[in-house]
Formats: C-alpha cells, sequence, structure tokens
C-alpha cells in the first residue's frame, strides 16, 4: 500500500485523493453540484471541469443562498515564503472567475506572520518583502480593483484582531494539537496562527454587519483550519464558511506537489524563457523510454505531468482532448507534447509578466485596512 501524508504544511507520497477526502470528511464534487453552478453562471469554468476542483464543504449550500439574493465574498491566501509558481495561480484563477461572474469581494491572506513562524531561516522582514512581492501576481491576474482586498497578516492585523481574539477563546489546545500535530516544542505563535486564518472567514460579516458566508477556493491540505472554522462560526454567531477544494498541481519532476526545495519542479512566475523552456523540456513524462515504443504502445497521460499543465492552461477542451488521445494512441511524442505546452506557458507568462510589472508601487492600493482608513 502507498503511504500518503498531507498536512497543512508537508505532502508527502502518493495522494490517493478519495481517501484523503474520507480522512478529512469534505464531500466529493457532484455532477448535481456542476450543474447548480452552471445554473447561476451560465458555464463551468475548465478547472472544475476536468476535475482539478473535486471536493467541498457546503457549495450547494452557498449557489442555494446565491439563488436567494443574499450576499456572500470570496476568501483565500497565501504564505508568502518565496517566489510564486504557476501551480500557485491556480486556485487564484478560479478565485478571479468566480469574482468576475458573481460580482464578489475578494479577501486574500497574506500570511507573514505564519511562514516567520514557521521558518527558522526567514526574518519577519523576509516574509513580509514576499507578502509584497507575491501580492504582484495576485494583482496581476486582473481582478476589479474595488472588489480584491489584501491583507498582510502584520501590517492589515487591525479588523482582524478582534475575530482572531473570539476565534482563540473557542479553541482548545486539545483541539489544534490533534488537527494540527503541533507538539511541546512548537512555538506558540504557530499555535495562535489558526485564529488569524480563521478569523478571516468571518470578517466579510463582521464589515457587512450581516451575515456575508465566504467560499473559499483552496487546495484540499488548507482544510482542518476550515473544518475547525466551521465547527466554531454557530457559537460567535458567524455563518459557515464554504469550501471548494482542489488537487495539488504536479511536479514538473512527477511528484504529487511541487516543492520550494527543488526549483527545477516548479515554473516561477519571474523566471526567463530560456529557464521556462529548460524546465519544460527536462520534465518528467508519462512516456516510453525510446520514440519507437511511445509510436507503438502510446503514452500514459494520467501520470504525465506535461499533460497535466496542458489541461491547466488550455481552455480549449477539444485540443486538450486531442493531446490526450495522441499521447494514448502514440501518435504525438513527448518532445512535440513539451514544445506545444512551452508555447502555452510562455505565451501566459509574457502577459502575466507584463501585468506584474504595472502592479509594482500598487499593493498599497489594495490593502484592506489602508482602504478603511
Ligand atoms: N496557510 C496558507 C499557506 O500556507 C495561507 C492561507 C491563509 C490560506 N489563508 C488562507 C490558504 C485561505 C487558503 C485559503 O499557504
Amino acid at each position: 500500500m502507498d503511504e500518503f501524508v498531507v498536512t497543512p504544511w508537508e505532502v508527502k507520497g502518493r495522494v490517493d485523493y478519495d481517501k484523503l477526502l474520507r480522512q478529512f470528511g469534505a464531500k466529493p464534487l457532484t455532477a448535481e453540484d456542476v450543474a447548480l453552478l452552471e445554473k447561476h453562471a451560465g458555464e463551468v469554468h475548465p478547472l472544475i471541469r476536468r476535475g482539478l476542483f473535486y471536493a467541498h464543504r457546503d457549495f450547494d449550500f452557498i449557489m442555494k443562498w446565491h439563488g436567494e439574493g443574499r450576499p456572500w465574498a470570496l476568501y483565500t491566501g497565501r504564505g508568502p515564503s518565496g517566489p510564486v509558481h504557476i501551480g500557485h495561480m491556480v486556485p487564484w484563477i478560479l478565485l478571479k472567475w468566480f469574482s468576475d461572474k458573481f460580482g464578489l469581494e475578494v479577501y486574500f491572506q497574506m500570511t507573514d506572520d505564519e511562514k516567520f513562524y514557521d521558518d527558522p531561516e526567514l526574518s519577519l522582514d523576509d516574509t513580509r518583502r514576499w507578502a509584497y512581492e507575491n501580492a504582484l501576481d495576485v494583482i496581476a491576474l486582473g481582478f476589479t480593483p474595488n472588489r480584491l482586498h489584501l491583507i498582510i497578516d502584520t501590517l492589515d492585523i487591525k479588523p482582524l484582531f478582534p475575530i482572531a481574539v473570539k476565534t482563540a477563546k473557542k479553541l482548545t489546545w486539545n483541539t489544534v494539537k490533534a488537527t494540527f500535530g503541533f507538539t511541546d516544542s512548537t512555538n506558540i505563535g504557530l499555535i495562535f496562527y489558526p485564529s488569524l486564518q480563521i478569523a478571516v472567514a468571518f470578517l466579510p460579516t463582521e464589515l457587512r454587519g450581516e451575515p456575508t458566508p465566504v467560499l473559499i477556493p483552496c487546495a484540499i491540505d488548507q482544510d482542518p483550519y476550515f473544518r475547525l472554522a466551521r465547527d466554531i462560526a454557530d457559537s460567535l454567531g458567524y455563518p459557515k464558511p464554504a469550501t471548494l477544494y482542489s488537487k495539488f498541481i504536479m511536479a514538473l519532476t512527477g511528484e504529487s506537489k511541487m516543492s520550494a526545495s527543488n526549483p527545477d519542479s516548479a515554473i516561477y512566475t519571474t523566471d526567463d524563457e530560456r529557464a521556462v523552456k529548460r524546465k519544460i523540456m527536462n520534465a518528467f513524462t508519462g512516456g516510453r523510454p525510446t520514440a519507437e515504443e511511445q509510436r507503438k504502445y502510446g503514452g500514459n497521460p494520467d501520470i504525465c505531468p506535461v499533460f497535466h499543465y496542458h489541461m491547466l492552461f488550455d481552455p480549449d477542451d477539444a485540443s486538450v482532448e486531442k493531446i490526450r488521445h495522441d499521447c494514448r494512441s502514440g501518435a504525438l511524442l513527448c518532445g512535440e507534447c513539451k514544445l506545444m505546452l512551452y508555447e502555452k506557458v510562455s505565451r501566459f507568462l509574457k502577459q502575466h509578466k507584463e501585468a506584474r510589472e504595472k502592479a509594482k508601487d500598487k499593493v498599497d492600493q489594495y490593502r484592506l485596512s489602508v482602504k478603511l482608513k
């Protein structure tokens, strides 16, 4: 049996996504859930259609809530400990789609505190600098400016703190220890931190003065926070947050998740064309060792990061299906397939880098506490 571990801090082994859902107690996203979304949005984003987002808590509830004309908002976040790679941006792309389709406010948390507590090598200046750097990638995705609200924890704590305090009082050491695997040598910053990640889920209700649940699109490893948030929401008088969970983005080296410790496993938004090309051309694939065998037996797109990225970055279903088919039949060789991917990714990055450049010096305009002043 393949062993795997998934916590907010670590992903190890080959992840069994169904088993993980059972462990966490979240639900699979069903055809009915997707149909509800289609009814309200008029279409379904490819990342949902293609099953990258595959699980949820109360997604059906939030669609019904929306159907009744009641207010809701979006929430996600990022731990700013280094540069952003294109895998990080996948949930943010969906976030923007939801914001545009439903006209929703977006609360985006940058946890410079969390990453400082977590990593002995990083100073608070470092994580704050990364928060500003990473914010450029978020802004570059083109959110409607007055709907995107950035929260850099150590700078924008004021509206959050009273909620975090109320949250902290509801969470016992026993509970967070069991949920996050803390030990006697965990620093108390990390122990308090979950109350901050949870607090943002309740913030829109405070700001609007009426029940305003959030939908949180994020990777499945963040579920422990929101499971706790849902457990205590009622007792604090807040609506329970709803969540929409993605699988992990495959590393170019073929592992379940990209890792910051191997820069060749991921494509960073700041990589130049040569680095992007080199990383893609050197990627692990589901192909055969020789062209001859590939022609004869075909490849396996299911385990192939190159195919995975075609799926993420090509909006055209027919084109993705053709790649899948031609890979399986042996008509398409890995070298050609990689070049096709390189074109798609470099087109995306070119546009992204321009937008990122324009976002420089604008980060403060998006910060929640600057706007509230
Ligand atoms: N803990 C997350 C990380 O390390 C950052 C985060 C804060 C987050 N709030 C969130 C992620 C809400 C998803 C949704 O990346």
